[in-house]
């Protein structure tokens, strides 16, 4: 079971797509667990204010330290192991190779908590140009969690020292969001689906883009044979399995993420 504790100001942002195909069968099946906290509880003064303008000048407002760290400190007090990450733009590119390392870690914790036996971790795999950073892979070995806390900053920005209480910071890319809302579910789906028994076949996360590093996923086709003129490869209806995955091999594409 992995968890993941949403502080944000937009929960109906982010509910409807947890409620849905994958993400809700994970719930169904105990394989995930989502709650939320809203960030406004912890708000200040009669407004319930969670931001500020800058020092030093500058537009927009700032995320304050005292409502963050009252909210993450809140859901600490019941699960001290609790990790915490920040979606922002400056953070570590998030990537499939670290996605299934926290995915990995959570199984592992899960798997030591039901058996007094140590528990293989699977296999080493081969490196590969996407590999997370090291610093960041580190991070995530030693301090593998079942339980994460994501921090859905809004507004222009937060206030620096907020850092000190967050574990990793996450980028979803060389852009900038609205917000956390997109990048936390971005990485709440992406590990969840990796968790042995979400997807339908085993094989599946497995087999598909991204599972080796770099390997896009081969073309695929399903039913008519000849859509407007446009035929399905003749070797994928040929029955040589050989050659089927030979061709797979030569048309997936490469990518670096
Ligand atoms: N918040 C705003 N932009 C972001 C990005 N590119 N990645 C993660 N969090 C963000």
């Amino acid at each position: 079971m992995i968890k993941f504790t949403i502080i944000t100001l937009f929960r109906e942002a982010i509910e409807p797509y947890l409620k849905t195909s994958m993400m809700w069968k994970a719930t169904e099946k105990g394989l995930a667990e989502f709650d939320f906290v809203n960030l406004r509880d912890f708000g200040l003064g009669p407004h319930k204010s969670v931001d500020d303008t800058p020092y030093g000048g500058g537009d927009g407002m700032l995320l304050r330290c005292e409502p963050v760290f009252a909210a993450i400190e809140s859901v600490k007090a019941h699960d001290p192991d609790a990790k915490v990450i920040l979606p922002t733009p400056v953070g570590e590119v998030w990537t499939q190779n670290i996605a299934r390392q926290f995915a990995e870690a959570s199984e592992t914790i899960s798997a030591r908590a039901a058996s007094p036996r140590p528990v293989a971790t699977g296999e080493a795999r081969s490196p590969s140009p996407c590999q997370a950073p090291e610093a960041l892979r580190e991070d995530i070995s030693d301090a593998s969690a079942k339980h994460y806390i994501i921090l859905c900053p809004h507004y222009e920005g937060y206030d620096e020292r907020i850092l000190s209480i967050v574990d990793y910071k996450i980028s979803l890319g060389k852009y900038v969001l609205t917000g956390g809302e997109l990048p936390a579910l971005i990485i709440i789906d992406s590990i969840v689906r990796l968790i042995p028994g979400v997807l339908g076949g085993e094989q599946s996360a497995e087999i598909e883009s991204f599972s080796n590093g770099d390997n896009l996923e081969y073309p695929q086709y399903t039913k008519p044979y000849d859509f407007r003129g446009m035929k399905v490869p003749d070797i994928l209806l040929s029955g040589n399995h050989g050659e089927i995955a030979k061709w797979r091999e030569e048309h997936s594409g490469k990518a670096c993420i």
